[in-house]
């Protein structure tokens, strides 16, 4: 290219996340220049949304290496590696001070509405190999502006994209239109505008995930305490293995949660409702909400539902680029096949990295949440071994960037989800997908003492 040679343009990272900041800071520490562009106008503009909810990874887990090495050479406190922060602590202690060390490589109010090949549109086959990628951007003031990038790192989540009620994956009838009385994330019932909206209430909880586990603890406060009435609504047919490993969860607070929320239907305090498909959302004379599966089943009128059925990617800004992505997750088609929930459940996935995140564009990959696509249990410390092997690809060290860095914890539940109209699949002998009963965990974060 003419003007200014490919080595001196930025590597653009989409989203200042917990993922896109330690991307940078690879990048960085590699000798390349990050340049961040963040919609939001903070750090962690997506888990500021989540706020209130604890992580059950401990800080040691939910530092990135390079990240830490930078913040600490601006005397950063790194927090006692033990403790489980909630989303507020996670961006005030950690992705705030990383984004204001990152100073004019982070920029705010900035929104990626498209990427492509500089002057070439994805059927153009010439100069892929040589020519930079153009970033489309949004500013908030409505401004819009093309910034010419080396490579583009997105890590832009799927916070801002939850799946709907419907069970097939679309809004069911009536969904849009009922928003009054739905909520797509855990509420936060600290807030006492919240807690008044659901207290005595009958409320839905839709989804199997963590985040229904999390709700379902949270609301059974308020079901002991101002008899909120709870119904629990699982999509597939039995509860299974929803509540996760419990102590065999090398995780032990995402065991615990597990728990917990056992407990509370044990209690009687959440009702279950298995196999239900939510097809459409009617109201009742009082503007209750009635759901309908369609094998003709209701359940009782509601006055809240909290949808929390997981996320999809954002891929509507990369079609002019040649990703190449699993027709089922939407996620890169070699990492597709690892944490295929179809197939496991043990919540660990093999390493993986620049190699199995590549795409037939060149210099494109998407890190972080959004590379699962639609696949649940993403971790932090996957992502940040995404972007640590992403970053020595793109600086050429072919070494590092497919060095095997990271084992995770697994659930402690095994074996293929196996329960969308089956009984739970046969526990296998040993651990989980394969691997040994005891993987190694390797901490991310340097020694630290406990204050
Ligand atoms: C409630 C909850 C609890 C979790 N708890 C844990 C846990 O305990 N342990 C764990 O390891 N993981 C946990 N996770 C999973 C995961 O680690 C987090 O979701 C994490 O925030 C993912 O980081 P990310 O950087 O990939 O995406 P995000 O945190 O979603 O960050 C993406 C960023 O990109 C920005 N953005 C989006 N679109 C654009 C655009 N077009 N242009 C510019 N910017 C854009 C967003 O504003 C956001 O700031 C949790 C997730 C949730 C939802
Ligand atoms: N405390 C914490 O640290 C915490 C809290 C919350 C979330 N998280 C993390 O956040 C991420 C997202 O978790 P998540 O729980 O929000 O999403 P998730 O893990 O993707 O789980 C959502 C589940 O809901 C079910 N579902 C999908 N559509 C449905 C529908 N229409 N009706 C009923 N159920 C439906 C699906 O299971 P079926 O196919 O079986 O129906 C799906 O697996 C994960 O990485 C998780 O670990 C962590």
């Amino acid at each position: 290219m003419k003007g200014v040679g490919m080595s001196e343009l930025p590597v653009v990272v989409v989203g200042a996340g917990p993922i896109g900041l330690a991307a940078a800071a690879e990048v960085l520490e590699r000798g390349l220049e990050p340049l961040v562009l963040e919609r939001g106008s903070q750090a962690g503009a997506s888990v500021a949304q989540w706020n209130h909810v604890r992580l059950f990874s401990q800080w040691s887990e939910l530092v990135a290496p390079a990240a830490g090495r930078l913040l600490e050479a601006t005397g950063w406190e790194r927090p006692a590696a033990g403790g489980y922060p909630t989303g507020q602590e996670w961006v005030a202690r950690y992705l705030a001070p990383l984004a204001a060390a990152l100073g004019e490589r982070v920029r705010f109010g900035a929104e990626v509405v498209g990427v492509a090949r500089r002057g070439r549109d994805r059927m153009v086959d010439h100069g892929r190999d040589t020519e930079p990628l153009t970033v489309h951007v949004r500013h908030r003031d409505g401004r819009e502006e093309l910034i010419t990038a080396r490579a583009v790192v997105d890590a832009s989540g799927t916070w801002t994209n939850p799946n709907p009620l419907g069970g097939d994956g679309l809004p069911a009838l009536g969904e849009r239109a009922a928003a009054d009385r739905i909520t797509y994330q855990v509420p936060n019932l600290h807030d006492p505008v919240l807690r008044e909206r659901f207290a005595g209430k009958h409320v839905a909880v839709a989804g199997s995930g963590h985040s229904a586990l999390t709700a379902l603890v949270a609301l059974t406060d308020l079901a002991r305490d101002e008899g909120t009435r709870i119904s629990w609504i699982l999509r597939r047919g039995s509860v299974g293995n929803t509540f996760g490993g419990g102590e065999a969860d090398q995780l032990p607070a995402r065991g615990a949660l597990g728990l917990r929320a056992k407990e509370a239907v044990d209690a009687g305090l959440v009702q279950v409702v298995a196999g239900f498909r939510t097809e459409a959302v009617e109201r009742d004379e009082q503007g209750l909400l009635v759901l309908r599966a369609p094998d003709g089943r209701t359940i009782d009128p509601v006055d809240e539902v909290v949808v929390v059925t997981g996320f999809r990617p954002d891929l509507s800004w990369l079609s002019e680029l040649r990703l190449e992505l699993d027709t089922t997750l939407q996620a890169p088609v070699a990492l597709a096949p690892l944490i295929d929930p179809n197939v496991h459940s043990c919540g660990t996935v093999y390493p993986h990295g620049a190699k199995e995140l590549a795409h037939p564009e060149p210099n494109v990959y998407l890190a972080g949440m959004k590379s699962y696509g639609r696949a649940p249990t993403f971790l932090a410390m996957t992502g940040y071994e995404q972007v640590r092997s992403i970053a020595a690809a793109l600086a050429g060290d072919h070494e590092a960037a497919g060095r095997v860095e990271l084992v995770l914890a697994e659930t402690g539940v095994c074996g293929g989800a196996g329960l969308f109209d089956e009984p739970a699949a046969d526990t296998p002998a040993g651990g989980c997908c394969g691997a040994p009963a005891e993987p190694e965990l390797i901490s991310l974060s340097a020694p630290s003492t406990d204050r």
